[in-house]
């Protein structure tokens, strides 16, 4: 019973959010003031969801949140996640399994959840110079613990080792170039991403989205980049220095959507389906189980859920209505 929308697209990726809290106050997300207002599952509820999707045709499991690395025991979470077996036809094939954090508790943790069986991770930083990251994170000290968590993550073999920067006018586009730089001295891949209307506080505007034509130009004033391929369902377009060294990636699901091969589906703290990040209702899963929904009955659940999968998103649109939850309550 493998996954498929009514659009023919497989759904492969599933990201799970495992708390709705966050340490960090980024500016393009949070509005500074407001906590956990879904709250969160036991990790048992969780494995069984993955457990279920996994026999369904999923391929990669990814950790979000909030700040995922602050929930207790996701150490342990991530080991039973890895000893989950892909069906019949796999070819053996493990899981790949994920997390996006702020990187903020990545030094401590890196070599344990290598060790627990984590493939990779993705670490959030928005900006290379120490007091604009404070600016944009709202947060004193972060900056010499993120990039620990980086270097942490590197010497782990958490690889390929991605770091995600959102871009927002007035606030980080200066630091485009710097990041170039970075991508080539600490050997990680750094991803731009557009701003998406998902924030808190509702200040998304068209003029705050810093697009990549205009990524590209300025980073092409630094150094030639050329275009390598990626895969078809991949969020980022990929592209490397044209002397080999260094890989930049630019996520543009605003001027360049890539809605037509997207593969995620989304399960929230508190146990909800959702089908795009900018739906404007949720698919209750875990009401589900407290029913006492066999596995079967909850991949029957699954399956008539994916047919609601949204089409694409409609940012910037006249009929744009806003996502029911923010990118902090949805999981990146
Ligand atoms: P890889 O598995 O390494 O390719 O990671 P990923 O790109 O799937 O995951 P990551 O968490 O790093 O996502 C990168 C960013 O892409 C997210 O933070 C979002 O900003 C954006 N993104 C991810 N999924 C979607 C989606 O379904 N729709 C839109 N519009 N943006 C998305
Ligand atoms: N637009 C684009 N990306 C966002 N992220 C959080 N909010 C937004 C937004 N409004 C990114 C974070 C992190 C990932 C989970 O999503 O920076 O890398």
């Amino acid at each position: 019973m493998f996954l498929h929308d009514k659009f023919g697209r497989a759904i492969t990726d599933l990201r799970i959010s495992i708390t709705d809290r966050c340490n960090y106050k980024c500016v393009y997300c949070r509005t500074g003031n407001e906590g956990a207002l879904y709250g969160d599952l036991p990790f048992e509820d969780y494995l069984r969801m993955a457990r279920v999707l996994v026999g369904m045709g999923i391929t990669k499991v990814r950790l979000t949140g909030g700040e995922p690395l602050l929930r207790k025991g996701v150490v342990d979470f991530v080991r039973e996640l890895a000893e989950l077996r892909r069906p019949n036809g796999s070819n053996g094939e493990p899981l790949d399994i994920a997390l996006t954090t702020n990187g903020h508790m990545l030094a401590e943790l890196a070599q344990p959840l290598k060790d627990a069986g984590l493939s990779r991770v993705t670490v959030s930083m928005d900006a290379v110079d120490p007091d604009r990251f404070a600016r944009i994170t709202r947060v004193p000290n972060g900056y010499d613990n993120v990039l620990a968590g980086i270097r942490a993550a590197r010497r782990a073999g958490l690889w390929p080792l991605k770091v995600n920067c959102v871009l927002m006018r007035g606030f980080n586009e200066d630091q485009i170039i710097p990041f170039g730089m970075f991508a080539r001295e600490e050997g990680v891949t750094v991803r731009f991403i557009e701003f998406m209307p998902l924030e808190e506080g509702r200040t998304w505007a068209p003029s705050t989205v810093v697009t990549l034509d205009e990524i590209l130009a300025r980073m092409a004033e630094y150094r030639p980049l050329v275009e390598i391929p990626h895969a078809r369902s991949e969020t980022a377009r990929r592209y490397r220095f044209e002397d080999g060294v260094g890989e930049i990636g630019i996520i543009a699901p605003v001027s360049h959507p890539f809605c037509g091969h997207c593969s995620r589906i989304r399960i929230t703290s508190d146990g909800k389906i959702r089908t795009c990040l900018f739906s404007v209702w949720d698919h209750d899963l875990h009401a589900q189980m407290r029913r006492g929904a066999s596995d079967e009955d909850l991949a029957e659940f699954i399956q008539g859920v994916v047919q609601k999968k949204e089409e694409r998103h409609h940012i910037g649109e006249a009929d744009f209505v806003p996502a029911s939850r923010t990118m902090v309550h949805i999981g990146g």
